[in-house]
């Protein structure tokens, strides 16, 4: 395990129970992996609460406040950049990322998605499910590429649809096992270091990937 552990950038958009989950289990030095900050496009929320409640350094950055999406993109991609990450965490992140912060830290940067990639992709994943009648969705954490949850898969959870499910209902369940997945597939990020081949993503060090 290296010695000094994984620093990790998570950025936010809600409520923040992954992020919760993330901040957890790194309380463990053998986690292998710290938050070191935290980031989000839109003030007042859960999340960056809970990231100053466990005494990480926060930051938001508004779509808004700039000429532009590139303007913004460029400068959220600046301020993660300087919090030299080994890995970037969006975890329930509402936005898109873009040229910029991809040149920057892409191949660093997973999202974690509540279906069974490539089904139901975008922002309404457990409305879809529904709505289609599947009777197995889940949760997939990929590494984060130009496309809208299209990245290669670093992890994946499968989770039951009930015949009385709501929305609601379906997402928490989803939610319950978004977080074991990421906390799960992080430290192993943080610990093993991780490859990207393709649309193949190993754990180990890269020097053993053919
Ligand atoms: C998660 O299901 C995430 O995949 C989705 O929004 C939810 C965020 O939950 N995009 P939280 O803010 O971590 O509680």
């Amino acid at each position: 395990m290296p010695a000094q552990p994984a620093r990790v950038v998570v950025l936010v958009s809600g409520g923040g129970t992954n992020l919760q989950a993330l901040l957890d289990a790194s309380v463990a030095p053998a986690y292998g992996a710290q938050v070191v900050a935290v980031g989000a496009d839109r003030d007042g929320i859960e999340a960056l609460r809970r990231a100053e409640g466990a005494g990480v350094p926060t930051f938001v950055r508004r779509v808004t406040d700039f000429a532009d999406r590139r303007a913004w993109d460029a400068e959220l991609a600046a301020t993660v950049a300087g919090h030299r990450p080994d890995v970037v965490v969006l975890a329930g992140f509402m936005k898109l990322v873009g040229e910029h912060f991809l040149a920057e830290l892409g191949g660093r940067v997973v999202n974690t998605h509540p279906a069974l990639s490539p089904s139901f992709p975008g922002m309404r994943a457990p409305a879809e499910a529904l709505e289609h009648g599947v009777k197995i969705t889940g949760c997939t954490l990929f590494v984060v590429d130009a496309g809208v949850d299209t990245g290669p898969i670093v992890a994946q959870r499968a989770v039951a649809v009930e015949p009385d499910d709501s929305v609601e209902s379906l997402h928490e369940r989803i939610k319950e096992a978004e977080r074991e997945m990421l906390v799960d597939a992080v430290g192993r990020m943080a610990r093993e270091g991780f490859s990207v081949v393709g649309r193949e993503v190993r754990f180990g060090p890269t020097s053993v990937h053919p």
